[in-house]
């Protein structure tokens, strides 16, 4: 049986860096309010004219590099992102195809929000084992800063920008086990980037410009992510075959700690068993997910042969869980 496998991982996030004392200073909040109620203690986020496509090239040329592949190896790039660099088109994928030089490669944008990561890894895993695909550059990159109200006090504190990207190949052996993807668009207003002029005819509208700033129901929200990414999680693994204790890693979706944590009680699972980059990188959408697994395999938590769980929850609204074996 053909699989595919994740051949390298790699994240890169801004160098700016936002902590909770700085945005003190822009609206009422507080350092203690902001670690207790979501574990965050700084985030990253983007110079004026950083782009999500420069941030996922960064990501993508290590990637590559860790691999040991030229940027013409890739076939397919498959970028998930809720920010693209431009409002319609091109894709940022595309920006992305052509900054790094990746010749061969297809691309398109795939937009799942905070479950973009594994929406896409579940497109390339299709695509390398019913079409033929060789070497899938699979991002997750955000700039959500780009998108966020900086006077509103209940959102400025959890989103931050940030890019992954992992090389998918064919294997004989069991790499993606399995991957459980979910939507109900009837929730879609828990959490919306509504269009500034959305009443005003489209040929009337300015061109660029109108698209609004992340708005939430943070409360409903939180049950609604505890509730899906948790059954979700379940899913996957019954899929999969795998028995949770086989699982080395958790690697949930960075909203909130208390989220997290949440999810971790309802498997019995230690903290030790879970990825948390929350408290140093927020929430960067569709590139949480790649950014805590690179970082997992660069402190050491997991290694060539372990098997990991990812699970995501976000606007849409989307969730989705993958069984993966490194
Ligand atoms: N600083 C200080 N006080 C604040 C702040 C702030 N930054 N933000 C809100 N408050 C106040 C509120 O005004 C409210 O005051 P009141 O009681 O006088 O009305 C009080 O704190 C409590 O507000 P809640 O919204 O009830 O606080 P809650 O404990 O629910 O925490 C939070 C809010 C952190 C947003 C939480 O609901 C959450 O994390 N929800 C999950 C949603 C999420 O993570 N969304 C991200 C995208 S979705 C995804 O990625 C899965």
């Amino acid at each position: 049986m053909l699989y595919s496998k994740v051949a390298s991982i790699a994240y890169h996030v801004p160098s700016r860096v936002l902590s909770n004392q700085d945005l003190e200073a822009m609206v009422d909040t507080n350092d203690e309010w902001i670690r207790t109620r979501t574990g965050i203690h700084q985030r990253h986020v983007a110079e004026p004219g950083e782009k999500t496509s420069d941030l996922a090239c960064e990501a993508a040329r290590k990637a590559l590099n860790n691999a040991g592949l030229r940027p013409e190896d890739i076939d397919l790039i498959i970028l998930a992102t809720i920010t693209p660099d431009h409002f319609c088109m091109p894709s940022t994928a595309c920006e992305v195809q052509r900054k790094l030089g990746a010749t061969r490669a297809a691309a398109f944008d795939l937009q799942a929000a905070c479950t973009g990561f594994i929406y896409a890894m579940k497109v390339a895993d299709s695509m390398i084992r019913a079409a033929g695909y060789q070497r899938v550059l699979v991002i997750g990159a955000e700039t959500l800063s780009s998108i966020t109200d900086w006077t509103d006090r209940g959102t400025c504190i959890l989103f931050s920008d940030g890019a992954g990207a992992a090389v998918l190949v064919p294997s004989q052996e069991p790499g993606v086990q399995s991957c459980i993807l979910h939507s109900d668009g009837n929730y879609g207003d828990m959490l919306m980037t509504p269009r500034v002029n959305s009443d005003t005819p489209f040929a009337e509208r300015s061109r660029g410009g109108d698209v609004g700033f992340i708005q939430m129901r943070g409360n409903e929200l939180f049950k609604v992510a505890v509730k899906n990414m948790s059954d979700v999680l379940q899913e996957a693994l019954e899929a999969s075959g795998v028995n949770e204790k086989d699982i080395s890693l958790v690697i949930p979706h960075q909203a909130n700690i208390r989220i997290i944590e949440a999810v971790a009680k309802r498997f019995g699972l230690s903290m030790d068993r879970v990825m948390v980059t929350v408290d140093r990188y927020g929430n960067n959408s569709a590139a949480t997910i790649p950014i805590a697994w690179a970082e997992a395999l660069e402190q050491g938590k997991i290694q060539t042969g372990d098997t990991i769980a990812l699970t995501a929850f976000g606007g849409g609204l989307t969730w989705g869980s993958a069984i993966v074996t490194i």
